[in-house]
């Protein structure tokens, strides 16, 4: 936090309590001041930038508009300090804890199971609450709308959604027994005896008639309502009286000066005017949700700022006449909520405007921006895709400028804006409202819009569509169609509107609107932003909707008197129909503990995530949360602008002059080695040469984050330009592999093509994924004076590698490097190995300087340096049968492995060993090559390649289905592997439940039945397809490399009979340490409550594998069981000498007696080991099972699709703990549904990362989940080769979200199948709605060809 400001004080209220600030400097932002001035960490840092809402907090304050306290959600990472003047903060602190009482938002998220990893839950809580604070009874809408905003990278939301459903007021019931017996609302103890799953209404197949027959009690409750605290809005905190005094005394103008920035509070617009005048360049602040991100991530500097919040003139709504007018620095969420009054009172033809705008507004950005950013700040930022400025410019919308000079109204129309974020208002001008007018009878009006996501995300084509029709016609008197994502301004198509003025609405004004669009509309095939073929389409598509509305419309409105409505065919009417959300159902099914079971033995109950309700509270300890030390510094890396270059020189000079600025670290300044990586191939600086966009190139050392922020981006580097290869398909060009390649063969390929009725060739691409852990990256260093010794607090999976790495660039043993880590905010794989290239430099600079040195990296810096998920290419050659059987297989997968090997060797192997994914291929031979390039170094993910192997197997499965004319699931069944058989790397399956749960998906999704109404559905609907899809999966369990398969524990006892437990596994929110717990809770036969974990450290439980490959509960567990079993040995003497005694007897006569209450535990696991070249041996100690079917809803004209129902059947064994489970596979179901269809990284030709937060990068939100949700766990499949017969479950679920996407490509096929085209076709993952569209082929894609490939450089390029 940048010091030093003057000027006045800033007071204001935290959580009830009064702050005085005398040295405001006006860059500090809300959560800077949060976390570091006051110490409340609970308020997280997740992006920097409104996207992920991690920062959310409640703003309260007397609105002196509306006449009374209100109370909103806002992202304190863009919130001024200087805003704050009179206001009262609540944080998540403020409203419950652990010690004295949690607050019903905090307690239900906790425990529902909504908080795994827990860096998000702190932001929902404060939604919630905030949700809450102004509708204690909010309907279900309100609740989803509330968490537009918020992002969780964890859970898959329906948990959340699931305990928050409680509050709302349509609740209704649990869903399970309809307010019946054993309803949630009518029992008080809702014991699954008595409740029913609800699925199948009690039906054939319900489970409360299929407990008798199999004997096992099936349950769907993970969490018991009845036990959750009401909710009294009369216990909340009050809003401090001395604000609302305050409120009554004159306004003074207040200035805080800053270190670069001052900012002016005026409180009249004379005094606004006269400053602007004074001060024509400077920016007026009313939200900062777009001038926060200039300054923070586009490093723009504002030296004044000029904030509006008081000028009366600005801060108005007004009915006159012609609309509503509104003053400039009127919120959104104020517009939303007056707009909706005035559609709801007025006579509708008046408010077609009005509902466009509400239309754009449903999809602005999330609540928390909508609640501080202000219409004129949309309008006057001038982005060419702004929401609101199209429909302005369509309504032609006026606007009342103001200056020294006077006030003047001006129009928003074709010459507003004048160029790329410019307007034509004067440089001392200012925008002082806004009126939004009526429309008229016989007027109509659209607005649309396509993003890649749905919630909070910019357009990629955005328009307002508006139609004034002569008296009592259908012939166009005037007509104004406006574009955003088409030009660098927002646009009006000015010939088009020409030509169709004077025109009669019909077909044939269509279909020339959409020639006359398609030339008006174009764009350079080279447009910065890409994706230019679909947005080009959308411009026809977006007309083509309208078209339909208003014929829609006017067919109505003109009584009969014309045939319109035979122009309208009724498979045409739901492609006007606007996006509306579905009911949410979902059911989790889980079998119960065998009757008997001791109360106190946890395992298998859905026991609560042991840190959930510290989470909740915003009291659980993250790397950055750990206190500064005394004279700690901070450190910024500074990285390569280039993909490819050699460094020719270094310059620092400009540093030196940055106030706190320390020093400069580079290569020079390592005293062991600079080499490292996990294949040596790395160097912690960069040489001489920089081989990627983000290679670490030194460090500044500075005594704040925003010193050295600034220090660093004074550093000067020249570079001498080396070409990149950015692409797998370059690599493969230029012949850029590294040197293992692999290969898994078997059977006679040959022969099985010869044998085989067809043979088809394809190709499929699969994107990279960014991780998105919530928390990036973070390392604190603490120099320990003696001996080289150094202890580092990392966000890591990985202790040993990070222990190794750091040691080796110190020169130092192993011994001196103390490793640990409490938990993390999510890591994926991405926190496997990368995290050493920031915590080596950290340890660098700690040395160098003697002082504590901490670093947690912007959102930006992670996604541009810390690599992801392998991009895959395979090229596949499939010989099959007339009925669909597989014989011969022949593939070839290329990753991209980015500038160095770290995991990716392992990463192809696991794509090599599951490219059958459950398939029986008699003849297989495959090649696995990985492409050397210059990225950041891609690495472990999820499913570790897995995913990507399996999805090119689902790939040819489809088309083989496509090509014999045969139902995709038929032919999937058909090549189902059975119990027994051997895999193509000749490891025997044995307890292969694939079948079991195609059985159960295929009956508990009622498959067949809703197979024949899609097809209905389709029949009906041209512009809207359906499409569904059911998807095996078969994942093996144990690294690949057989010797990180071992783990080891360490268990204290105290002389209280309280046990200290530590592992080899980390926490990073998938629920290892509560499950470890249950196990030594098992095992020695004492209730949780005695059971402690408090970090995992490289002091305690030496030589760890990392904390992944989804076997830490297998391989740990066994540890932890070991450990206990040692202890209880030791005990046994005590036991038997004191039958009746206690647990604290035991231990107590144990100590006395002289017996080490001290154990080590320690497990590897059996047999394994496997041979390429002789394709023998055994990689997997076992397999992970699963089945889902998806349904999915596409609209050909946007490509936008919905997800309407999921069925999971999942075999994790005999579940340790079911709600972990659970919230495992939705978890990944809902990072898959990301992964295969949202989530999408840009490059420029060049290499460098577009993507590089969440305003670029779209990973699932609330909204993306399906609809329906239900899991169920396979019931009676104990696994005999895990800790208490359970299964690994963190990556398998992962790849099930393939469903959705072929569910997709089966509903595009159906949209293909209306132009007549029925051959297997192309559809690369993910299935962005560019994908998507651009697969639709269609009237409107043939108007808008492609530019010939080569003739031009494309703006971005897929890895
Ligand atoms: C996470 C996120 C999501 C977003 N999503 C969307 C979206 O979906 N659609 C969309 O269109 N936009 C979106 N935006 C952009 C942004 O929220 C809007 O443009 C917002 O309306 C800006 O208002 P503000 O009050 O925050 O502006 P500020 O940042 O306070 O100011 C923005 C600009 O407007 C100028 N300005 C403000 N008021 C006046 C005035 N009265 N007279 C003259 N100049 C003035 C300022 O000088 C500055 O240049 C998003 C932004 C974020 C951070
Ligand atoms: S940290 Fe503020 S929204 Fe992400
Ligand atoms: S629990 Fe939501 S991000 Fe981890």
């Amino acid at each position: 936090m940048a010091s030093g400001g003057t000027g006045d004080e800033l007071v204001f209220f935290v959580n009830g309590k009064k702050v005085v600030e005398k040295n405001v400097d006006p860059e500090t932002t809300l959560l800077i001041y949060l976390r570091r001035k006051l110490g409340l960490c609970g308020t997280k840092l997740g992006c920097g930038e409104g996207g992920c809402g991690a920062c959310t907090v409640m703003i309260s304050k007397y609105d002196n508009l509306q006449k009374k306290i209100i109370h909103y959600s806002a992202n304190a990472c863009l919130f001024p300090i200087c805003a704050l003047h009179h206001v009262a903060v609540t944080t998540v602190e403020g409203i419950g804890n652990t010690k004295t009482r949690l607050h019903p938002a905090q307690e239900r998220i906790a425990k529902s199971h909504g908080s795994q990893c827990g860096f998000c839950t702190p932001g929902i809580v404060m939604s919630m609450y905030a949700l809450l604070r102004n509708a204690p009874e909010p309907n279900m809408e309100e609740i989803e709308d509330a968490f537009q905003g918020n992002l969780c990278r964890c859970t898959g939301y329906r948990p959340i959604l699931e305990g928050y459903r409680t509050f709302a007021k349509d609740w209704g019931c649990c869903g399970r027994a309809a307010n019946g017996p054993g309803c949630c609302k009518t029992e008080k103890e809702n014991s699954a005896n008595q409740g029913c799953c609800g699925k199948r209404g009690n039906g054939p197949s319900c489970c409360m008639n299929e407990k008798e027959e199999n004997a096992v009690t099936i349950s769907s409750s993970l969490f018991n309502p009845a036990e959750f605290q009401p909710l009294d809005p009369t216990q909340e905190p009050i809003f401090p009286p001395e604000l609302l005094t305050q409120n009554s005394k004159p306004l003074k103008q207040l200035c805080f000066k800053g270190e670069r920035v001052m900012w002016i509070q005026p409180t009249t617009l004379q005094e606004l005017v006269a400053l602007k005048a004074q001060h024509p360049s400077a920016k007026l602040v009313v939200g900062n949700t777009e001038v926060g991100i200039e300054m923070r991530l586009k490093n723009m500097l504002y030296p004044v700022i000029l904030a509006p919040a008081w000028i009366p003139e600005m801060n108005f709504v007004q009915h006159t006449d012609k609309g509503i007018a509104f003053g400039a620095s009127c919120t959104l969420s104020l517009v939303e909520k007056v707009l909706s009054k005035a559609v709801a009172e007025l006579p509708p033809y008046k408010t077609e405007v009005f509902k466009a705008v509400l239309e754009q507004l449903r999809w602005f950005a999330g609540l928390q921006i909508r609640n501080v950013a202000s219409l004129g700040g949309n309008i006057m930022t001038a982005s060419p895709i702004s929401d609101l400025n199209p429909v302005f410019m369509a309504s032609e919308t006026q606007l009342t400028l103001a200056s020294t000079e006077g006030k003047r109204i001006v129009t928003v129309d074709e010459k507003f804006f004048t160029g790329y974020r410019k307007t034509m208002l004067k440089p001392e001008e200012i925008l002082l409202s806004i009126e939004i007018p009526y429309s008229r009878k016989g007027e109509y009006f659209s607005a649309f819009k396509q993003a890649t996501r749905r919630e909070d995300d910019i357009a990629i084509v955005t328009c307002g569509m508006r139609v004034l029709f002569q008296e009592d016609s259908h012939r166009v008197q005037k007509i104004k169609l406006s574009y955003g994502g088409m030009a660098p301004t927002t646009v009006l198509a000015v010939k088009t509107c020409q030509k169709l003025t004077g025109r009669d609405w019909n077909e044939k004004l269509m279909q020339e609107a959409c020639h006359l669009l398609a030339d008006e509309m174009n764009l350079s095939p080279s447009a910065p932003g890409g994706m230019v073929d679909f947005r080009r389409i959308l411009t026809l598509s977006f007309f083509f909707k309208f078209y339909l509305t208003v014929l829609q419309k006017l067919s109505q409105q003109l009584n009969g008197n014309n045939n319109l409505s035979e122009m309208l065919p009724s498979s045409y009417l739901s492609a006007t129909e606007l996006f509306h959300k579905d009911p949410i159902a979902n059911v989790q099914l889980f079998q119960e503990v065998p009757p008997g079971q001791a109360v106190e033995d946890t395992v298998g109950r859905p026991l609560m995530h042991l840190s959930a309700a510290k989470q909740a509270c915003g009291e659980a300890v993250y790397c950055d949360d750990i206190p500064h030390y005394e004279n700690e510094l901070y450190c910024t890396l500074v990285t390569s602008t280039k993909a490819h270059a050699k460094i020719i020189s270094v310059d620092t000079t400009e540093t030196q002059s940055v106030p706190g600025f320390v020093c400069f670290i580079s290569a020079k300044d390592i005293p062991g080695s600079n080499v490292t990586g996990i294949a040596n191939d790395e160097t912690v600086f960069a040489d001489d040469t920089v081989t990627c966009v983000g290679h670490i190139i030194g460090g500044v050392l500075a005594d704040t984050q925003e010193h050295s922020r600034k220090a660093a981006k004074a550093v000067k580097i020249k570079y001498e330009d080396l070409t990149p290869i950015v692409t797998i398909e370059e690599a493969i060009e230029k012949k850029s592999f590294f040197k293992r390649i692999r290969k898994i063969n078997k059977g006679n390929v040959q022969k099985g093509f010869e044998e085989s009725d067809h043979i088809l060739e394809g190709e499929m691409y699969i994107g990279g994924q960014e991780h998105f852990y919530l928390e990036t990256h973070c390392t604190v260093a603490v120099p320990k004076g003696e001996d080289g010794e150094m202890e580092l607090f990392v966000s890591t999976q990985n202790l040993t590698k990070t222990q190794e790495f750091v040691a080796n660039v110190l020169g130092v043993p192993s011994n001196r490097i103390l490793i640990r880590v409490k938990r993390m905010g999510g890591g994926f794989g991405g926190k496997e190995t990368r995290n050493t290239i920031l915590s080596t430099v950290v340890a660098v600079a700690a040395f160098k300087t003697g002082c504590p040195v901490r670093c947690m990296l912007d959102r930006d810096e992670d996604m541009l340096i810390s690599g992801g998920r392998h991009p895959f290419l395979g090229q596949y050659k499939v010989g099959f049968m007339n009925n669909g059987k597989v014989n011969s297989l022949e593939v070839s997968y290329y990753s991209n492995g980015g500038n160095s090997v770290d995991l990716s060797y392992g990463v192809m192997e696991r794509a090599l060993f599951h490219l059958d994914n459950a398939y029986n291929i008699p003849n297989v031979s495959s090649l696995g090559i990985v492409c050397k390039t210059n990225l950041s170094s891609n690495t472990a993910f999820r499913g570790f390649g897995g995913p990507q192997g399996m999805m090119i197997a689902e790939c040819w499965m489809h088309d083989i289905a496509m090509k014999c004319g045969l139902p995709a699931e038929q032919v999937r069944k058909l090549n189902l592997y059975n119990e027994g058989d051997l895999t193509h790397f000749n490891q025997k399956l044995e307890g292969f439940t694939v079948q079991r749960c195609w059985e159960e998906c295929l009956e508990s999704s009622n498959y067949h039945a809703r197979r024949k109404l899609i097809d209905e559905f389709n029949r009906q609907n041209r512009w809207k397809k359906r499409g569904m899809a059911i998807i095996p999966t078969k994942f093996g369990i144990s690294f690949t490399v057989p010797f990180l398969n071992q783990a080891g524990a360490l268990l204290h006892v105290y002389t209280d009979g309280s046990v200290l437990l530590t592992h080899g596994g980390t926490e990073m929110g998938q629920g290892l340490h509560t499950k470890m717990i249950q196990v030594a809770s098992r095992t020695l036969g004492i209730p949780t409550s005695k059971i402690y974990i408090s970090e995992t450290s490289t002091n305690t439980v030496p030589n760890t594998s990392p904390t992944a490959a989804s076997v830490s509960s297998d391989i740990n567990g066994m540890a932890v069981y070991n450990a206990c079993q040692t202890i209880l040995k030791r005990l046994k003497p005590f036991k038997q000498s004191n039958p009746k005694g206690s647990w604290e007897d035991w231990i107590q006569a144990a100590y006395v007696n002289c017996v080490s209450l001290s154990a080590t535990g320690f497990y590897r696991m059996p047999d394994l080991g496997y041979d390429f070249d002789k394709n023998e041996g055994k990689p997997f100690c076992y397999f992970t099972y699963g089945v889902a079917s998806s349904e999915v809803e596409i609209d050909c004209l946007t490509g936008d699709h919905k997800n309407l129902r999921t069925d999971i059947v999942m075999d994790v064994g005999t579940s340790l703990n079911p709600a972990i489970d659970i919230g495992q596979i939705e978890g990944a179901f809902v990072q898959g549904i990301g992964l295969f269809t949202l989530e999408e990284l840009r490059y420029s030709p060049e290499g460098n990362l577009y993507t590089r937060g969440p305003g670029m990068y779209k990973i699932p939100a609330f909204g993306d989940i399906p609809s329906e949700f239900y899991v169920s766990l396979l019931r009676n499949c104990p696994n005999s080769k895990a800790i208490y017969s359970s299964k690994a479950v963190g990556e398998p679920p992962l790849f099930l979200s393939a469903s959705v996407f072929y569910a997709i490509k089966d509903a595009i096929f159906s949209a293909r199948r209306e132009s007549g085209l029925t051959e297997p076709f192309r559809l690369d993952s993910p299935a962005t709605p560019e994908r998507i569209r651009n697969a639709c082929v269609d009237i409107f894609t043939k108007l808008c060809p492609s530019a010939e490939p080569g003739t031009f450089k494309p703006w971005s390029v897929r890895a």
